[in-house]
């Protein structure tokens, strides 16, 4: 439905949100589905897209988005290509561009490619006719709210912006219910009259349904930094309790008990305390990576460094996966069937980004191995990201099916599928002796050892019939 034929109807106010991805869809769904009285359009430069966002077939996959999209959608949600004529008609406009990481040039492989949000903040820049709120949701290094001011005060026709930062915590797979009750929602901007003015409006938008006491607000630099140091945060508890992983695999030690003992001092928190095959999404490494290039632009090198060591943590236990695979099955995998149970990054998504099976499953390949990759909803993605080198990969939804005439299987993601498997029927499909590498400690160990399998968790020592 066209957004801007519903002339007849009187809304509060006019949102807008350039970007229609992970985080722009579902955020507006959320403010359409808490707030009649706003009309709410996302806009995007795909009309592909946008045609997903407005069919059956959403173009995301998260746990309740669906029936959230649906029941606002053509009533005060809307989806356009018409991105000027959004720009116009809207008197809050939300940035949720991608900001991938740099491939090229400076910078390539850690700062944030800002080319897609600075022909955004200039379009914004060029149309708009009315003075506007601009917030950004996008993860960006911090101090570009100012460059985006600096762009949007360029403006000849002299129309006035305040810009505001409002970073996005939501996680995949829990995005509906983190947008629903959020730990925390951040709003900065400056601390002038119009700034504070312009964030009051936005904390209105969100004490519609957030308690006030869970909307915080600050300047503008200290929110846009909060975001990248809470994501370097958590990325830090996984990266620590994986390198501890490896201490547990050459020792008798377990990784979950001491996890749990550690877990349980109610400084650190149990959170975020799985040791796993390593975290994968697009933002951890991408905003710790940002942090690390910030540090070292301003010479930080000692903060750098420090920083640089959760990622590479990251890749160690990656590496280390593929290393024990390798190790437990007589040093050689060519030839031999692999089943990857899991590709997305976690579980309850279809992303694939920065997943830890992209990594994995490239390594096996190099390794000659013969490759079956099962997921509820992540094959398409796999196909893309092993585009080119998959002439010995076969992609299989069915996890029976996928593991029947394999060596072996890795579980990579936490699919709670992977939890409720008849594995006796599994072992009986697998040719012998049948191993079991549990990349996120999801399986029964010692039954599965019992019923014959080799079997080897992460952080924990390995059960074997050898
Ligand atoms: C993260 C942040 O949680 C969120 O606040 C921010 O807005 C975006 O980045 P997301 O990437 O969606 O969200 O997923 P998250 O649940 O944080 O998991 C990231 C990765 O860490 C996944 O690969 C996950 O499997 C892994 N992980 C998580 C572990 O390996 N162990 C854990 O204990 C927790």
């Amino acid at each position: 439905m066209n957004p801007y034929d519903k002339t007849e109807m009187k809304f509060e106010k006019n949102i807008l949100c350039i970007g229609a991805g992970y985080v722009g869809g579902p955020t507006m769904a959320m403010i359409a589905h808490k707030c009649l009285q706003y009309k709410v359009t996302v806009v995007d430069i795909d009309p592909e897209r946008i045609a997903q966002w407005d069919s059956d077939g959403l173009p995301i996959y998260e746990p309740g988005l669906a029936e959230v999209v649906k029941a606002a959608r053509g009533r005060n949600l809307f989806f356009s290509t018409e991105i000027e004529r959004g720009i116009k008609e809207a008197e809050i406009i939300f940035v949720s561009v991608n900001t991938p990481t740099k491939t090229f040039g400076a910078g390539a492989g850690m700062a944030a490619d800002l080319q897609y949000w600075e022909k955004t903040a200039r379009q914004i820049c060029q149309c708009a006719e009315s003075p506007k709120i601009i917030i950004e949701k996008s993860t960006l290094p911090v101090r570009t709210a100012l460059a985006m001011e600096r762009i949007l005060t360029s403006n000849d026709n002299a129309v006035h912006f305040d810009v505001l930062s409002n970073p996005e915590f939501l996680a995949e797979g829990t995005a509906i219910n983190d947008l629903e009750n959020p730990d925390r929602v951040l709003i900065g901007s400056r601390l002038t009259e119009s700034g504070l003015k312009a964030r009051d409006e936005l904390v209105e938008i969100y004490a519609n349904w957030v308690p006030r006491d869970r909307i915080i607000t600050s300047d503008t630099w200290s929110s846009e930094l909060s975001k990248l140091a809470a994501n370097a945060f958590l990325a830090q508890r996984i990266s620590s309790i994986n390198s501890i992983s490896a201490l547990c695999e050459k020792t008798d030690a377990s990784i979950s008990e001491v996890a749990k003992a550690v877990g349980m001092d109610s400084r650190v928190g149990s959170e975020f305390l799985n040791a796993s095959v390593g975290f994968g999404g697009s933002c951890f490494s991408k905003d710790i990576l940002n942090l690390v290039y910030l540090c070292r632009s301003y010479g930080l090198n000692e903060v750098a460094d420090y920083w640089e060591s959760v990622v590479q943590i990251n890749e160690y236990q990656k590496r280390r996966f593929v290393l024990n695979m390798m190790t437990a099955m007589f040093n050689t995998l060519v030839g031999k069937r692999i089943c990857l149970f899991g590709f997305a990054f976690k579980a309850n998504t279809g992303d694939t980004r920065e997943s830890p099976a992209i990594f994995i499953a490239r390594r096996l390949i190099e390794e000659k191995a013969e490759l079956v990759i099962t997921d509820p909803k992540a094959l398409d993605n796999a196909r893309i990201d092993l585009n080119g080198i998959d002439s010995n990969v076969s992609y299989i939804e069915d996890p029976y099916k996928a593991a029947a005439g394999c060596h072996a299987i890795a579980i990579v993601t936490e699919w709670d599928l992977y939890r409720d498997l008849d594995f006796e029927k599994i072992y009986r499909s697998m040719i012998k002796p049948a191993f079991i590498f549990d990349g996120r400690n999801i399986a029964d160990h010692k039954k599965l050892f019992e019923m014959g399998f080799n079997v080897f968790p992460i952080g924990k020592p390995a059960l074997t019939h050898f």
